[in-house]
This record gives C-alpha cells, sequence and structure tokens, in this order.
C-alpha cells in the first residue's frame, strides 16, 4: 500500500473513531456506547479478587439463562461488599434468542472496555440491549445518568410540523410503555409525518421502575429531544432506566403479529438449583406487550400516497400498521390495469422485460413490470426480488407493492413514480437546468441514504450491483428512489463480499473488481455510486467525453481536473457559483469512491457523514480505476473488452424503468 493511500485509510479510520466518540453520527455509523465507572471513583477491583470471580459468575448466569423470555434479567451474587449486582434489558421488540446473544456480546464488549471496573454499563448498537452492573444495589432505581442523545444529521423535509408530531408521537407512546407490567415497558408505533414519510417511535423503561419513576425519566427524555433532535430525520435519548427514539425514513423495530416473546417455560423448581441469587421471578408470561398508537387516516397525505399505502398496508382493529406480504395479484387485475398492456402505457424496456404504467379499479397509478420469458431472470431471481425488495421499506427506494405468477406471466407491481429516471434530467441539456444545486444535492443524499440502507440499516444486507442514473427515479419534489433491485443478492449475516460467476450490471459503473473477476462487494456499489455522483455534479454521462480524437472516461476527466487544481471544470455549466466550493467537496467524494483500490473506498456510512460535514478534511483520492488518457487508452480499450463483455451481452440492457 503506497504511503498516500495508508494516509488516507489511517484518516477514514481516525476520522470514524472520532464520530464514535461524538455522539453525532449514529445513524451513519453505527456504534455502541458504554460508560465505565461514571459517577464516583471507585477502587478498581484486581483481577482475580472475590469480586472479580463474582461478576464473571455473575454475567455467566444472566447471559445464559433460558428462563426469562421478557427480556429483562435483574440478578446479583456474592456477599457484602464483594456483591455483584446486574440487570440485562433487551428493546421491547427482540426474540429471546436474539436477545441473549445480544446480552452474551455486550458482555464481553463491556469486560474489554472497562476491565477492573467496580461498575459499568454497556449499550449495543441501535440499543438493542443494556448490560450494567455496579457494586450497589441498582435494582429498582430509577437512574438517569449517565445518558446520551444523538441525532440524524439531516434536517428533515418539514423541520416545524415533524417535531411537533414526533412529540406528540412520543409523548403517547410513553403513557403507553409506563402503563407495563413488572416484566416490559415498551411501546413502539407509528404514524404518517407531515410529508410523505412515516415517523416510527420506540419508548422503553427498564421494568422493575414503578409507572411514576418510568414516567420520569421517559419525561426527561422528551423535554431532551427538542434539544437534540429537533428538526432532524431521526434521534434519540438513553438512559439507564430508559431509552427513546425516532426515526422518519425508516422502520427500525420489529413489528409483530403475535407478541415478541415465546411463551415462557415452566420454571417452577429450577430456580433454586444454583447458588446464584436469580431475582429475575420468572412469572409465566401469557400476554407480552407490544402497543401500538392509532394511525390517523384523515392526515393529509397527497391522495397518490395514501392510495399506494393502502394497497401496502393495512389498518387491523388495533389501528397498526401491518407491513403485509407483498400482494398478490390477479393477472386479470394487472390486464385491466395496464388495459392489456397496451403499447402507450409502455414506460420503458428493459432487459429483463417491459414495463408498463397501470392503474388499479381504485384509482392507484402503478407501475408495472411484466418480466419476458426469455429473460435473464429465473424463478429464484424472481422470488428473491419479490421478497427481498417487499421487505424493504425506505424514503429512498422504489416500493415494491405486489407480483403475480400465473402461468408463464411472471409480474411485479412497484409504486409508481412520477417524474421519471434521474437520467432523464440529468443528461438532457435543457432539463438539467431544472435541477439546481440544492436538488441535485438532496438527490445524492438521498441515494446515499438509500445505499447505506440497503447495506447496513435494512434486517438484509444488500448489494445493488445495478446502481446507475436510470435505476434512480424521481417523486414529484425530486426525491430520489433507487429503483430495480432484481439483482441484489441476499448477504449472509457476517458476509462482505462474493463472488458471482454472472455479472449483473452496466458498463461504466462496475467496479473493475466485480467487472473483472465477479467479485462484488458493498464497495463496487460505493463505486457505481462514485460514478453516479460524478455524472449528477457534471451532467456528463461516464461514457466517453470526446476531445479531438480521444474519449476520456468521466472520472478520469474528473481526476485529471482535480488533480491539476481545475475541478471547477468538471461543474455542470448549469449549475450556478454560488456553491463552488460544495460542488467540489463533492468531486472529491467522488474521487474517493471511485479509487482502484477497495480498501481505499469510503463505506456509504463515510460517505453520508463526509457530504453532511463541511469541517471534516477528506483524504487524497488515488487515480480512480477508469482513469484513461491519450497515453494509456489502448489499455482501457482492452481492459474494456476483457471488463464486462459478458455482462453487456447478458443483461446489461436494463435501461430505464419507468421512462
Ligand atoms: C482503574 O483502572 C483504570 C484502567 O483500567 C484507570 O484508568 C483508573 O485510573 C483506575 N482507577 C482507580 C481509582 O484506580
Ligand atoms: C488469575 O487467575 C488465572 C487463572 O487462575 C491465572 O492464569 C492468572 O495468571 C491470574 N492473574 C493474576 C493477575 O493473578
Ligand atoms: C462488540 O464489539 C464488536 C467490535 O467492536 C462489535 O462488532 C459488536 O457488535 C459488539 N457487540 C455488541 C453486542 O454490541
Ligand atoms: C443528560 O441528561 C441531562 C438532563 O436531562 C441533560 O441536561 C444532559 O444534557 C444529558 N447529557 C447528555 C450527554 O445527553
Ligand atoms: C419554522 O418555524 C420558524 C419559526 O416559527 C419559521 O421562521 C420557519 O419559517 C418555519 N420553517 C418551516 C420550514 O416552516
Ligand atoms: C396522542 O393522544 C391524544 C389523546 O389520546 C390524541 O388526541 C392524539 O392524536 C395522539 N397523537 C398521536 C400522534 O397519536
Ligand atoms: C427483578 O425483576 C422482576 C421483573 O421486573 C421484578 O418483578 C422483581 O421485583 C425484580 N427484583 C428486584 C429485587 O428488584
Ligand atoms: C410447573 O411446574 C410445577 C412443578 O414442576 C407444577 O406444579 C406446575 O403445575 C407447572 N405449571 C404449569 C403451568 O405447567
Amino acid at each position: 500500500m503506497s504511503i498516500p493511500s495508508l494516509l488516507c485509510s489511517l484518516q477514514i479510520l481516525l476520522f470514524i473513531i472520532f464520530t464514535y466518540q461524538t455522539k453525532a453520527v449514529y445513524d451513519q455509523i453505527n456504534s455502541y456506547h458504554y460508560f465505565c465507572d461514571q459517577s464516583n471513583n471507585r477502587a478498581n477491583y484486581t483481577t482475580n479478587s472475590t469480586y472479580h470471580k463474582n461478576l464473571n459468575t455473575l454475567l455467566t448466569t444472566l447471559t445464559s439463562n433460558t428462563d426469562i423470555n421478557y427480556g429483562f434479567y435483574n440478578f446479583s451474587f456474592g456477599e457484602s461488599s464483594d456483591r455483584v449486582y446486574s440487570t440485562g434489558l433487551c428493546r421491547g421488540d427482540l426474540l429471546p434468542n436474539d436477545c441473549r446473544s445480544c446480552l452474551s456480546g455486550s458482555r464481553e464488549n463491556l469486560t474489554r472496555s472497562c476491565p477492573n471496573q467496580r461498575e459499568a454499563i454497556f449499550w449495543s448498537k441501535d440499543e438493542r440491549c443494556m448490560l450494567r452492573y455496579s457494586d450497589q444495589l441498582i435494582f429498582g432505581i430509577m437512574e438517569d445518568v449517565p445518558n446520551f442523545s444523538s441525532n440524524n444529521l439531516d434536517d428533515s423535509v418539514d423541520v416545524n410540523l415533524s417535531n411537533e408530531v414526533v412529540m406528540s408521537l412520543l409523548n403517547n407512546l410513553t403513557s403507553k410503555a409506563v402503563k407495563g407490567d413488572s416484566r416490559i415497558k415498551y411501546a413502539a408505533g407509528s404514524l404518517p409525518g407531515p410529508s410523505v414519510e412515516i415517523i416510527y417511535g420506540l419508548v422503553q423503561c427498564a421494568p422493575d421502575l414503578s409507572e411514576k419513576d418510568c414516567n420520569s425519566c421517559l419525561v426527561e427524555n422528551l423535554q431532551q429531544i427538542p434539544d437534540c433532535c429537533k428538526g432532524k430525520i431521526g434521534g434519540r435519548v438513553v438512559r439507564p432506566s430508559c431509552n427513546m427514539r425516532f426515526e422518519t425514513s425508516y422502520l427500525f423495530y420489529e413489528t409483530r403479529a403475535s407478541p415478541p416473546r415465546s411463551p415462557p417455560t415452566n420454571t417452577t423448581g429450577k430456580s433454586k438449583r444454583s447458588t446464584i441469587v436469580g431475582i429475575g421471578v420468572a412469572i409465566p408470561i401469557g400476554v407480552v406487550v407490544l402497543v401500538f398508537i392509532f394511525f390517523c387516516i384523515c392526515l393529509k397525505i397527497r391522495k397518490s400516497k395514501k392510495k399506494f399505502e393502502d394497497i401496502q398496508e393495512e389498518e387491523d382493529q388495533d389501528g397498526k400498521i401491518e407491513v403485509l406480504e407483498p400482494l398478490q395479484l390477479n393477472f386479470n387485475t394487472i390486464c385491466n390495469a395496464t388495459n392489456d398492456f397496451f403499447d402507450s402505457n409502455k414506460l420503458g424496456e428493459g432487459g429483463f422485460g417491459i414495463v408498463y404504467k397501470g392503474r388499479l379499479s381504485n384509482g392507484q397509478e402503478i407501475a408495472v413490470k411484466r418480466l419476458s420469458g426469455d429473460s435473464g431472470q429465473g424463478d429464484s431471481e424472481f422470488k428473491n426480488e419479490v421478497f427481498l425488495v417487499a421487505k424493504l421499506q425506505h424514503r429512498n427506494l422504489v416500493r415494491l407493492l405486489g407480483f403475480c405468477l400465473q402461468g408463464r406471466e411472471r409480474i411485479l407491481v412497484y409504486e409508481f413514480v412520477h417524474n421519471k429516471s434521474l437520467d432523464y434530467f440529468i443528461f438532457d441539456q435543457t432539463k438539467k437546468a431544472q435541477l439546481y444545486w440544492e436538488m441535485r444535492y438532496k438527490i445524492i443524499l438521498g441515494i446515499a441514504r438509500g445505499i447505506l440502507y440497503l447495506h447496513e440499516d435494512s434486517r438484509l444486507r444488500i448489494i445493488h450491483r445495478d446502481l446507475k442514473a436510470s435505476n434512480v427515479l424521481l417523486d414529484e419534489e425530486m426525491n430520489p428512489k433507487i429503483a430495480d433491485f432484481g439483482m441484489a443478492r441476499l448477504f449472509g449475516v457476517d458476509q462482505t463480499q462474493a463472488n458471482t460467476r454472472r455479472i449483473v450490471g452496466t458498463y461504466g459503473y462496475m467496479a473493475p473488481e466485480y467487472a473483472m473477476h465477479g467479485h462484488f462487494s458493498m464497495k463496487s456499489d460505493v463505486f457505481s455510486f462514485g460514478i453516479l455522483l460524478l455524472e449528477i455534479v457534471s451532467g456528463i454521462k461516464n461514457h466517453g467525453i470526446r476531445d479531438g480524437e480521444y474519449t476520456e472516461y468521466l472520472s478520469s476527466f474528473a481526476w485529471r481536473n482535480w488533480k491539476d487544481g481545475t475541478a471547477t471544470n468538471v461543474i455542470d455549466p448549469t449549475l450556478n457559483n454560488d456553491s463552488q466550493n460544495e460542488i467540489v467537496r463533492c468531486i472529491h467524494i467522488g474521487l474517493l469512491c471511485v479509487q482502484e483500490n477497495i480498501s481505499n473506498r469510503p463505506t456509504m456510512a463515510s460517505v453520508i457523514v463526509m457530504l453532511n460535514s463541511h469541517s471534516i478534511t477528506l483524504p487524497v483520492p488515488s487515480e480512480p480505476a477508469f482513469y484513461m488518457d491519450s497515453r494509456n487508452s489502448q489499455d482501457i480499450i482492452s481492459w474494456g473488452h476483457n471488463l464486462a463483455q459478458e455482462s453487456i451481452n447478458e443483461v446489461s440492457n436494463t435501461e430505464l424503468y419507468p421512462r
């Protein structure tokens, strides 16, 4: 590794470490939090002391307990000054097994992070669980420190209104949660925000608190929300005894029709088996609480938006929003909706089939993707797409509403997105003028968020693999929505990269390691994102910029200019000059993404942080993978041949949807 690339990795690393320590960026960089001996500088325990042994025994007992199914553990062990008290609390939507493994993981991290501390507390990522121990009694006592809060960096679409709605939602959830029983005090729910997005909220108390203490803890959190998170698209306030979180862009907790905990096992008679004082009372639980708030339909959501939610979300008698499996639609319904696939309803044609505009009998507009029989997409891929996409909910992703499988017909029904795809605007000499800089910036950020969601935040890890301008659709407010997850692959939990024999993707956007070796990873999406970013900033397609007899790639053109200090040459001339610094910074970020060396490319999480903060110093990019100039154009041409001949033939005619 060269010195500059080493330095730049180091810089990214330092930067990531730094953001871990600050409280700002949770949504972009997921992390855990811990505090060692917050309150009073107690003497450390010595290794192998009685206290140490008691602590180990206690934590082992706690994390291996399989009797408790309601996600709260309060155990103590030892005598007098060597007695250790410990509590474990899981987020109310976790299943017992997930809760246990979260607590075990937390135990490891906690003992590693706070060696020899007589008292410590640990929250795992997203507060999925909290583990805490002390040499003092901590049961049933409201504890509001140490606390932390963090917010999702960006201003929400409609700052003022959404704060009101958020406060009202969290307030109502608080009243529900405090009414919980001694096993669980938890409430989660959602409601439509002032604009199109849905606001999700979650509040929870340690269940051993009284209703009054739980309430006062949560009220403290509520009061802190305006300070930490006003006008943000997400935020959280966390204390040992309670926590609170909201998100406007995605569903971050599990919703289940059935109670989250499995029925209790009968533990009577087992509990005295060990010498541990198991204070956790394993009362059989019949009912466990999952409280949902009422969903007020009469909110002023624009008609079309509301309609597509009708098809996807259904209210049950409790008013909770249940996200349904994608609707299986009848072929005739789709024929009627598209006027028998009439040509004039055609929105576009891609490698997998034709996309039509349709209208259901209730008036709802849809985009119907009719897969052609001889397309590259087999049955399994079809199912893959249906189930993956339907699970994904993010405002920067096109929603899959339903599907149809009938005979040879395989059809996907998507939300209809009004403003066509990004390439329709960005590469058109006149239309690009509509995309002024703030709008382009919003589009860039939205695409980045959508990809981050696919990579990190959704419950699945998905690599898009065919990110490009024609796969970014724009709604009426020019919010970007990423389309076409047909090629996305489901990733195993620990897997971060994979090889594929079949290359999908589009020439020019594909990372070299993917195009040449079929090796894809989140970083190959980052590469495609980098190209897309450069296209948005420059208004130029990545395929070749002609300059006399030479053709140069956009990434190379951008790099050459950036290196020579003439990055402004890359900026689309239709953009005005006021935001030049910001635009050049975006070019810089784009160049970081298209570097040949995979490890030098930032993650999507870092990209978002870089886009959001103007004060962070960016690393120096190395030469991009697609570098080409007059001296080595020969290389590139042969490269182009190996590259993706196969992929071009096979699939990459996935132009447009819808168009
Ligand atoms: C306890 O140990 C930590 C390091 O593990 C050290 O930083 C701290 O000063 C020690 N505290 C006391 C009171 O000895
Ligand atoms: C603690 O006990 C373990 C096992 O008995 C031993 O290997 C280790 O050296 C001891 N550590 C100290 C600091 O006494
Ligand atoms: C423990 O730390 C590791 C490494 O930092 C992290 O990947 C893991 O998620 C942490 N576990 C929990 C439960 O927070
Ligand atoms: C902790 O809570 C107090 C009281 O609500 C608040 O003033 C303070 O800012 C919080 N600290 C952090 C780090 O969030
Ligand atoms: C938010 O409220 C402030 C003051 O009440 C007002 O100045 C501002 O224009 C409002 N912003 C929006 C987006 O409505
Ligand atoms: C909160 O509850 C009050 C009273 O029950 C109700 O009027 C209000 O609409 C609710 N707000 C939300 C956001 O659910
Ligand atoms: C431990 O937790 C259970 C469940 O919340 C509660 O019923 C019990 O009273 C707690 N024990 C102590 C000693 O606080
Ligand atoms: C639980 O086990 C105890 C003793 O083993 C038994 O008396 C009791 O009836 C059992 N309860 C249930 C609900 O099975």
